[in-house]
């Protein structure tokens, strides 16, 4: 089975073509284009929705074409169209669902409707070395942050997500506030590779009590205070701003790692899998595979591009939806909201 996956949830375009290697090519991904609307955005510091709906709106098709053309198939050589159907912006949303609804019912085939944090969930079984179930995942984005138990493709138990900003959006609001573009998380991450440890020591919040929630905007209203402070004594130079990145950067990834470990423990597993932008980062991934070894386990991610927002990750999902029988009627909507654990197991 062959199916074509279609992402718009955000402020990236992002179109694949996934096989499962039971015809005539091997198992994987047959082509896959990205289209990041940075430079949509960056003059305003953050996604603009509107300006995001109509950029998908002209790049969607352009791109489903191309991804065809790159695969070297035709429609008739699809079994299937997954469109991200939720959460996220609901006028990005609503492109990929109509363009992804509409094609599917003009070229006669199943429209499968994807959640899109399920997608960033399974984006690491698009690797060599592939997790088994059951694991425990952290889910890392600029919307969400969220540990889950995971003993099959959807039978997802919620442990803890943020109370307040997701990783990603504290990242993204911190680099803001050091005079960085637009999105902020990997500029800050390259600003902090220039920090010294040890001179900011920002909070690890909700790590002093138990269970699994987080919290970022206090840590996010820290590194705020920190910034005030050396202007206000003048000593805001580059150095100064990059050990700042150091300490905010430290700060979450302990954070991070303090709740993986203590998931670990209370799932009693091994296996961690971390996806979502914020997995792209090196710091991070540098603990959690210190954390892991030390309890004889293994961490897994997507390979840094598909850590970010793609089209491949919805076609994978897509396609285990699809042939789990997934096949939604012409009445499904787009879902801004839609909690991960309400999904049905397969
Ligand atoms: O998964 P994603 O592409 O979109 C959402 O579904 O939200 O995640 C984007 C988020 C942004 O907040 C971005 O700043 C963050 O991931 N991000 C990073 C890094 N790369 C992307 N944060 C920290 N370090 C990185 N290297
Ligand atoms: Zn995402």
């Amino acid at each position: 089975m062959r199916i074509l996956g279609i992402e718009t949830s955000c402020d990236e375009t992002g179109i694949a073509i996934y096989d499962d290697g039971q015809g005539d090519l091997p198992e994987g991904i047959v082509a896959h284009r990205l289209y990041s609307q940075i430079a949509v955005h960056a003059d305003y510091g953050g996604v603009v929705p509107e300006l995001a709906s109509r950029d998908h709106v002209r790049k969607t098709i352009p791109l489903i074409k191309e991804v065809l053309r790159d695969a070297n198939l035709t429609p008739e050589d699809l079994d299937g169209v997954a469109y991200t159907a939720g959460p996220g912006l609901v006028g990005a949303l609503l492109v990929g669902c109509s363009i992804g609804r509409s094609l599917a019912y003009g070229w006669g085939l199943p429209a499968v409707p994807v959640h899109h944090m399920e997608g960033h969930l399974l984006a690491p079984m698009l690797e060599e070395d592939v997790p088994e179930f059951p694991f425990v995942a952290l889910l890392v984005s600029g919307g969400h942050t969220m540990l889950v138990r995971v003993d099959g493709i959807g039978h997802y138990e919620l442990l803890g997500e943020s109370v307040d900003d997701a990783a990603g959006e504290a990242f993204d609001k911190t680099a803001k506030l050091l005079g960085l573009d637009y999105p902020g998380g990997p500029a800050l991450a390259k600003m902090a590779e220039s920090g010294v440890a040890g001179r900011f020591k920002l909070p690890r919040p909700m790590t002093d009590r138990p269970g699994l929630n987080f919290s970022f905007s206090g840590l996010k209203t820290a590194a705020s205070t920190a910034i005030r402070k050396e202007k206000e004594k003048g000593d805001m130079d580059e150095q100064t701003h990059a050990d700042i990145a150091y300490a905010f950067q430290e700060a979450v990834i302990d954070t991070l790692a303090i709740k993986c470990r203590r998931a670990l423990k209370q799932c009693e597993l091994k296996r961690l899998v971390v996806a979502g932008g914020v997995s792209a980062n090196t710091a991070l991934r540098e603990k959690l595979a210190v954390i892991t070894q030390k309890v004889g386990g293994q961490v897994y991610y997507p390979r840094p591009e598909f850590c970010t927002d793609n089209g491949a990750m919805i076609a994978y999902a897509g396609l285990q939806r699809l042939k789990a029988g997934t096949d939604a009627d012409l009445t499904f909507k787009a879902h801004p909201r839609w909690p991960l654990d309400t999904l049905e197991a397969i």
